[in-house]
């Protein structure tokens, strides 16, 4: 795994960002993959800009989501969908609905769900590019610890650290106690993955990340085995390697 050390947040959203940009022009019609929670804000930020700008254009590409809490949708600030729209799709010229596959949160039947996203990455051929944020348990997506390598898919109990952490996310408790994700599969068939984290409260787990030799306890080391993988850590985030 490829590691870019940048010394301000700043720095690595834009170096992350021209680097979509890039992936966009040599593959207009690429299926992207963006993670919610914070880490990606600012790089999304940035390629918001860069698209009304006329930098880049996302008019043929796709998008799968990564992840959502089971339980909420689009209406419910913090959740992943609301996220990625506020920050990204909505700011987007040339986009539309029919080019966005998301997790619904509020599915009755969350077999349904999995399979409906599953053939909406199959019917792409893959993905080609996912921005992946670490959690602080070293989740990928709701790929908690434990989590089957050999998963496309699936609904799964959330870890309670993610539980914990999970606050940060909403204006009120959610008491939210299961997730659906993209699965380990989706992440290792990707053609790039790019893992990122910022911050000093990440630095134990970018440190345990480099660290280790691929396993599921530690998820985010299972990007190690993607085809393509590269590590974006700021300066804090790197504190303790
Ligand atoms: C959250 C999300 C993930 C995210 C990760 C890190 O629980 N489900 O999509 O990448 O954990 O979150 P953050 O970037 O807010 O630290």
């Amino acid at each position: 795994m490829n590691i870019k050390k940048f010394l301000t947040t700043e720095l690595m959203a834009e170096s992350a960002g021209k680097h979509i940009i890039e992936i966009v022009k040599k593959k207009p019609d690429s299926l992207l993959c963006f993670a919610g929670g914070d880490t990606p804000l600012m790089t999304l930020n940035y390629l918001a800009e860069a698209a009304n700008q006329g930098e880049v254009d996302f008019g043929k590409c796709s998008f799968v989501s990564l992840d959502e809490w089971v339980g909420l949708g689009k209406e419910t600030n913090g959740s992943c969908k609301q996220t990625l729209f506020d920050h990204f799709f909505d700011r987007i010229p040339n986009i539309d609905d029919s080019q966005i596959c998301f997790f619904d949160g509020l599915a009755i039947d969350m077999d349904a769900e999995c399979k409906r996203v599953d053939h909406f990455v199959a019917k792409h051929e893959g993905i080609d590019f996912m921005l992946l944020g670490i959690g602080m348990n070293g989740h990928i997506g709701f790929n908690e610890p434990g989590v089957r390598v050999d998963t496309y898919c699936h609904v799964i109990d959330l870890a309670p650290v993610t539980k914990k952490v999970s606050v940060k996310y909403f204006d009120e408790e959610m008491n939210v106690t299961r997730g659906i994700s993209l699965g380990i599969q989706h992440i290792t068939e990707a053609a790039e993955v790019m893992l990122m984290a910022n911050g000093e409260k990440k630095a134990d787990i970018v440190e345990l990340t480099i660290n280790t030799e691929p396993t599921a306890d530690i998820p985010s080391t299972l990007v190690k085995n993607s085809k393509h993988a590269v590590l974006y850590i700021d300066d804090a985030a790197a504190s303790k390697l």
